[in-house]
């Protein structure tokens, strides 16, 4: 049983996976996290950013039980984690640890930007968590505030802007809801909201198999 979740940055999806899979029981990978280990790997090895041959050998390396966000969270592992998604061969080998993992037993929750369309095509159910991206950058400006630090709203909007072009602009996977993923746009919802949303649908899903 796997239940893959996509869609934009700071749309909510991170939040949302992890009740999904505390409520179903399941397994929950942030697959964010594993394209940022690589980044922040390299970045620690003092290894080129452009190099995909260098790039593919750590990704293969990556392991996917020590994934920790709050080591991977700064905004300069993101950057270099967003320059490296680009790469084919680095695609590859994350695939296959992510694929791998998403056939763990009782269920897995996978969430990303390609796992509907790429990762797990036969996914049972398929969710497309959005929201605006005024919306996206409200919700980052009030993180941080709230976590004590100070934020830039336009900055942050230009920033999450930017993000959907490298994303959806990729020409390898780029970010786009699989055909038969159901759309849950949380412009207007409450975290609640979204998650009761969410639980119907994969109630739907689950009771079709
Ligand atoms: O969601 P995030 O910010 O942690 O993702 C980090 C980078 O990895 C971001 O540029 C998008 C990319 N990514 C991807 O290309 N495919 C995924 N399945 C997950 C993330």
């Amino acid at each position: 049983m796997i239940i893959a979740i996509d869609g934009p940055a700071a749309a909510g999806k991170g939040t949302l996976s992890r009740r999904i899979a505390e409520e179903y029981g399941f397994h929950h990978l942030d697959t964010g996290l594993t394209y940022r280990a690589t980044a922040k790997a390299l970045l620690d090895a003092g290894l080129p950013l452009d190099d995909e041959t260098v790039a593919e050998t750590i990704a293969r390396k990556v392991d996917l039980s020590g994934l920790d966000r709050a080591v991977l969270s700064k905004h300069e592992i993101g950057e270099a984690a967003s320059k490296i998604a680009v790469m084919p061969a680095v695609r590859r080998a994350l695939v296959d640890a992510q694929r791998a993992f998403s056939l763990r037993e009782p269920g897995t929750v996978l969430d990303g930007r390609d796992i509907g369309t790429v990762v797990c095509p036969d996914a049972p159910v398929k969710i497309y968590v959005t929201a605006s991206a005024e919306v996206r950058a409200k919700r980052r400006y009030d993180e941080i505030v709230n976590a004590g630090g100070s934020a830039d709203y336009a900055a942050i909007f230009e920033d999450v802007k930017r993000r959907d072009e490298r994303d959806m602009g990729r020409s390898d996977s780029p970010l786009r809801p699989a055909e038969d993923a159901y759309l849950l746009d949380t412009s207007e919802m409450s975290i609640e909201a979204a998650f009761q949303t969410a639980k119907s649908f994969i109630d739907a899903g689950l009771s079709r198999n």
